[in-house]
């Protein structure tokens, strides 16, 4: 199977397994999640689930979600009470305890927000995501408020990481966030625990959110070439 197919094959499959009528929903972003997105949406317009309610963790999601009629609400929404049921997004890296690095389309902050804010987290990758150590290939993204942003690249340079201001494709200039801030990437040269330094990293004046996501531990469904699909919990 091509990348394509097995990013649907493993976005669907989530659904099917995770997903029941009168879920509180926390949808993903990226091109693995989007899948998930978009079965969610065909169940629910040929009437196999029912009484959905939403909570999309990005404009990307909000968008797809309004194309395909999925009711959407926010965390403070009172059809929500801050409380979900469950969560399916992608993710960049997943190590082999299921920790996650997230953040590779810029949407972090407001993932980990629904992501910790649901009872179960569910994960859908390709196998290509899966590594022993998170942060060596692909960089874990920070987010920061603008007026930190030296700052805060020298706090992360002194934790012995090499930092990268994420630049944006299309715009000049760099990426700005759904939050309107930047994206730090950062890449450690020898293997981290991502458990202290999700909090670690945190404690930095103007850091908004980091990209370990280890407080919740999900179900990882991790699509491989041959098509077959397997869940990791
Ligand atoms: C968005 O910020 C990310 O956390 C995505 O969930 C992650 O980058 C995975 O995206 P792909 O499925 O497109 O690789």
């Amino acid at each position: 199977m091509n990348g394509q197919n097995i990013k649907e094959a493993v976005g669907r499959k989530a659904v099917e397994v995770l997903v029941k009528s009168g879920m509180k929903l926390g949808l993903g972003t990226g091109s693995t999640a989007i899948h998930a997105v978009r079965h969610t949406g065909i169940l629910l317009a040929n009437g196999t689930l029912k009484d959905i309610r939403a909570v999309p963790t990005s404009f990307q999601t909000t968008i797809e979600c309004e194309k395909l009629g999925i009711p959407i609400y926010s965390l403070n929404s009172r059809e929500i009470g801050g409380k979900l049921d469950l969560t399916i997004d992608g993710a960049d890296e997943v190590d082999p305890q299921n920790y996650c690095v997230k953040g590779g389309g810029a949407a972090l902050l407001l993932e980990k927000i629904i992501a910790y804010a649901s009872a179960s987290f569910a994960v859908v990758v390709d196998e290509s995501k899966t590594v022993q150590n998170l942060a060596l290939a692909f960089p874990l993204p920070v987010e920061v408020i603008p007026e930190a942003r030296l700052p805060v690249t020298g706090a992360l340079e002194n934790l012995g990481a090499e930092v990268i201001l994420r630049e944006a494709v299309r715009k000049a200039g760099p990426v700005i966030t759904d939050k309107g801030n930047l994206i730090l990437d950062v890449r450690f040269r020898r293997a981290v625990d991502p458990a202290s330094l999700e909090r670690e990293i945190n404690t930095i004046p103007g850091v908004v959110e980091n990209g370990f996501f280890t407080r919740i531990r999900p179900a990882v469904f991790i699509a491989h070439r041959d098509g077959t699909i397997e869940e990791r919990r």
